[in-house]
């Protein structure tokens, strides 16, 4: 039985005072001998994510809410605010968290995952900002209360992660909250790509976070791809 480890990780130093990230330039310039290079990684991640929903390969879906946005909600630990769901799937928190009030903005790269969102958030009249975009090239208008990141990494090859990991940072506002569920798999490959809680420490580390003192929540997950 695989399992998800979560937990909340609050931002501490401004990623951008620490690493002396300059702010954005107004006027952008495009390399071209790697932009077609990126297009061409964000189209093949694009198809691969659309035929796993497509030929109903989506063994991590539970079909439900996560028990782990049901503890958080119940124990107070997230209250309604501006938030975004990275990598959202067919979004069963995004409902819910919808539902509860809260502002959200859903991001996934899968056309289809995102059609039956969208479905299911008229069908039950409810509203949410909902976004096709990989998550490796899109950036917010506006960073976010909290961002409820639930098995996005694990979906992203490992080679990615530390630019991954600074980009939740920015698209957090200061003190901001990540909510976050790694998935442990034990096994080499992926994806899912098995989150080991000691890496999770290095690439969220002390400086840039403020991890909990609690021990991290388990919660059993289905299956796997
Ligand atoms: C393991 S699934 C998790 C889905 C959902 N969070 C859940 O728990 O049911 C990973 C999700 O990441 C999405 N995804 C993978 N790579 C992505 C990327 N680069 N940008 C945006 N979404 C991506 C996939 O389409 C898929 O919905």
């Amino acid at each position: 039985m695989w399992k998800d480890s979560s937990g909340i990780i609050q931002v501490g130093q401004s990623y951008r005072d620490r690493h002396k990230v300059p702010a954005p330039p107004v006027l952008m310039t495009l390399d071209t001998n790697t932009l077609p290079v990126r297009m061409h990684e964000s189209q093949r991640r694009q198809e691969e994510w659309e035929a796993r929903y497509r030929g109903g390969l989506t063994a991590w879906d539970r079909g439900a809410v996560s028990p782990a946005l049901e503890h958080w909600l119940a124990s107070g630990d997230l209250t309604p605010c501006r938030i975004l769901a990275p990598a959202c799937g067919h979004g069963h928190e995004v409902l819910v968290l919808a539902r509860r009030g809260f502002s959200v903005t859903a991001v996934d790269i899968s056309p289809s995952a995102l059609k039956a969102l969208d479905w299911a958030l008229s069908e039950g009249g409810l509203s949410a900002e909902v976004l096709e975009a990989d998550l490796l090239q899109w950036t917010p208008a506006q960073p976010f209360d909290a961002i409820y990141e639930q098995t996005a990494l694990c979906a992203l090859v490992p080679d990615t992660w530390v630019d991954y990991a600074a980009r939740l940072h920015t698209w957090l506002k200061p003190g901001g909250r990540l909510y976050a569920l790694f998935m442990q798999t034990g096994q080499p490959d992926g994806p899912p790509f098995h989150c080991d809680l000691d890496e999770m420490r290095r690439l969220f580390p002390d400086t840039d976070w403020i991890w909990p003192k609690t021990a991290p929540l388990e919660v059993p997950h289905p299956t796997g791809l």
